[in-house]
């Protein structure tokens, strides 16, 4: 096994660590910011902890990313050019497959600037900042697309018990999102001298 693996390139393997590691971390950003918006968690985590989290696991997600993109540029079995992976479906190598992971790579990035530009942006900031953070949680699915289509072990087993894990944690988040009511200023009055005044901000700010 070990010898099959020695005439492996260094640069596939990590294509293929880089990516699932990028995946499995999109998963986390997407239940975390679903979580945001519910009291499931309670007093075992405030919502400042999660949205600093949420942010972490974003920027985590997205460095692996770029690491992924990079690599398939260095690497010498397909030798892929820059415009091939950012532009979707310019692949030669599977292009249907490769592409949707382009894609998804586009629809995560609005979220990102919009972030960075919301404070100026005034109000509009917000509506943008909540239409670009629904393109970035549907960019999960598209990912996941690009995963099964264009992964080699998409389908063996530890790949699909994976895949299930994260569907199922996801849409089980989905579920307590809707059942479970946000926290909302009019079902707590707030003493003065208790609640941080940052608190509804905090959950304002997550789409
Ligand atoms: C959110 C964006 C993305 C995620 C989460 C992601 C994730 C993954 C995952 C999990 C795999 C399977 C690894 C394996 O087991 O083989 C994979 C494979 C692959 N990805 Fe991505 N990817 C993303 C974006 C991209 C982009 C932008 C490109 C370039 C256009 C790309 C090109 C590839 C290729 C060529 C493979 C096949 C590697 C191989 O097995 O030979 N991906 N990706």
């Amino acid at each position: 096994m070990f010898e099959a693996l020695s005439s492996v390139p260094w640069t596939w393997l990590a294509i293929r660590a880089t990516g699932i590691t990028s995946w499995g971390l999109l998963t986390a950003v997407v239940i975390w910011g679903i979580l945001l918006k519910t009291r499931l968690l309670g007093k075992l985590a405030t919502p400042q902890g999660l949205l600093v989290m949420h942010r972490w696991l974003s920027a985590l997600a997205l460095a692996f990313l770029a690491a992924h993109m990079g690599l398939l540029m260095i690497d010498p079995v397909v030798r892929f050019t820059p415009t091939q992976v950012l532009i979707p479906f310019t692949s030669p190598w599977e292009p249907i497959a490769v592409g949707l992971g382009a894609l998804a790579f586009w629809m995560l990035i609005p979220v990102s600037i919009v972030g960075r530009l919301r404070t100026k942006l005034g109000k509009a900031g917000n509506t943008w900042f909540r239409r670009t953070h629904l393109i970035a949680y549907a960019a999960w699915p598209v990912a996941t697309a690009h995963y099964v289509m264009a992964g080699t072990d998409a389908l063996a087993a530890w790949s699909v018990a994976l895949l299930i894990t994260a569907t199922t944690l996801i849409a089980c988040a989905l579920l307590v999102r809707g059942f479970v009511p946000p926290p909302s200023r009019r079902s707590a009055p707030r003493p003065a001298t208790t609640e941080s005044p940052e608190r509804e901000p905090v959950l304002a700010s997550v789409g």
